[in-house]
């Protein structure tokens, strides 16, 4: 049974577009694979974050998950900074990767902006850290978004690297799984922007945890044209906000643009929107009621992760002892 590895930030709560994009892909997978789900907090520091809010959102995220359906007792969901196995083999990867590879990383040049000089050197050595938290599993299939496919290419070379320099076939090749790129869910507001967290407006996203009546009105107010939806795929052409609608009401129902369209085409967005309204809370409500019962006993939470920290951490130490001593530090003891 191949290994899995997956992180997430624990950067708030999540939106419809990490639902579709990211987390709904994951549960399947649980069924075929060992999985390991991982809350990274320490690629959250990279940028600076409240300490407060730092240890609600962890206790969020990993809440989401349970509600979404992963499964701490057949796999393990952890948080990053608990198994200190990644901070570890991520020195020793620094110290692999070569600052011309890193120049290369596009998701450090969009973060960094302009002004690169004032940014963390965390940020510029995160994509380290996260073939660090594959590598130290020696898992050998990511699921991720399409923006962090570079990563994994590093994290591969990283791999190659270290067993070509220390003459060991230790490290395994990483597939990136891409999941769901029919489902980029775009912005409310502007369907040529992605749907996300950071967007300054609220009306923009649906969040894992808005309520019906929110729901309600954001897809009252979601942007859209005049024209009624069309028959065909086609007939979304230049109208993106259209065509994130229906995209959101096809992943939702798991089916096709195309066949849901064959169903609703030829109607206006009146009548389309309160449906689109309907799947969603009936969709999310459940996820919302479950996130919160399981939030209303932080404990239980804080005790999941500490039995997943145990779990994760018995398998990456013994890999992460083996690297030290391909490397050639002195046995601790
Ligand atoms: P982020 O919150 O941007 O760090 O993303 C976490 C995960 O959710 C990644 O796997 C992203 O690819 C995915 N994701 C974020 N926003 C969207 C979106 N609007 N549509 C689809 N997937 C998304
Ligand atoms: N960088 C990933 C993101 O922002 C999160 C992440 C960290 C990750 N470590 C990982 C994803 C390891 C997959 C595997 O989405």
């Amino acid at each position: 049974m191949a290994r899995i590895f997956s992180g997430i930030q624990p950067s708030g709560i999540p939106t419809l577009g990490n639902y579709l994009g990211a987390i709904r892909n994951w549960v399947p997978l649980q069924d075929e694979h060992e999985c390991l789900w991982c809350v990274v907090d320490l690629h959250a520091i990279t940028v600076w974050q409240e300490p407060a809010a730092l240890a609600r959102q962890t206790r969020e995220m990993a809440a989401v998950l349970l509600a979404c359906g992963i499964d701490p007792a057949r796999h393990v969901l952890f948080v990053q900074s608990h198994v200190r196995a990644h901070a570890q083999l991520a020195w020793i990867f620094n110290c692999v990767a070569r600052l011309g590879w890193l120049n290369r990383m596009t998701q450090f040049k969009d973060k960094a902006g302009k002004d690169r000089e004032a940014v963390s050197a965390g940020l510029y050595v995160y994509p380290n850290l996260m073939a660090a938290d594959i590598l130290a599993y020696h898992a050998t299939k990511v699921p991720v978004g399409d923006d962090q496919r570079q990563h994994l290419e590093l994290a591969n070379d990283i791999a190659q690297k270290f067993n070509h320099d220390y003459d060991a076939a230790f490290f395994p090749p990483i597939e990136p799984l891409i999941l769901g790129p029919a489902a980029r869910v775009m912005s409310l507001r502007d369907g040529t922007k992605k749907m996300s967290k950071s967007d300054p407006s609220d009306q923009s996203r649906i969040n894992l945890n808005d309520d019906a009546d929110t729901i309600a009105l954001k897809i009252r107010r979601a942007k859209t044209d005049a024209d009624p939806l069309p028959s065909e795929p086609e007939g979304l052409a230049n109208r993106p906000e259209a065509r994130n609608l229906v995209g959101i009401y096809a992943a939702l129902t798991s089916t096709t643009p195309s066949a849901v369209l064959a169903e609703h085409g030829g109607k206006g967005f009146g009548a389309f929107k309160p449906l689109l309204a309907d799947l969603l809370v009936s969709v999310l409500d459940p996820i919302a009621r479950e996130t919160d019962r399981l939030l209303a006993d932080p404990a239980e939470i804080d005790a999941t992760l500490r039995a997943g920290a145990a779990r994760a951490r018995a398998i990456a130490d013994p890999i992460v002892a083996e690297t030290e001593r391909l490397v050639g530090f002195l046995p601790p003891r």
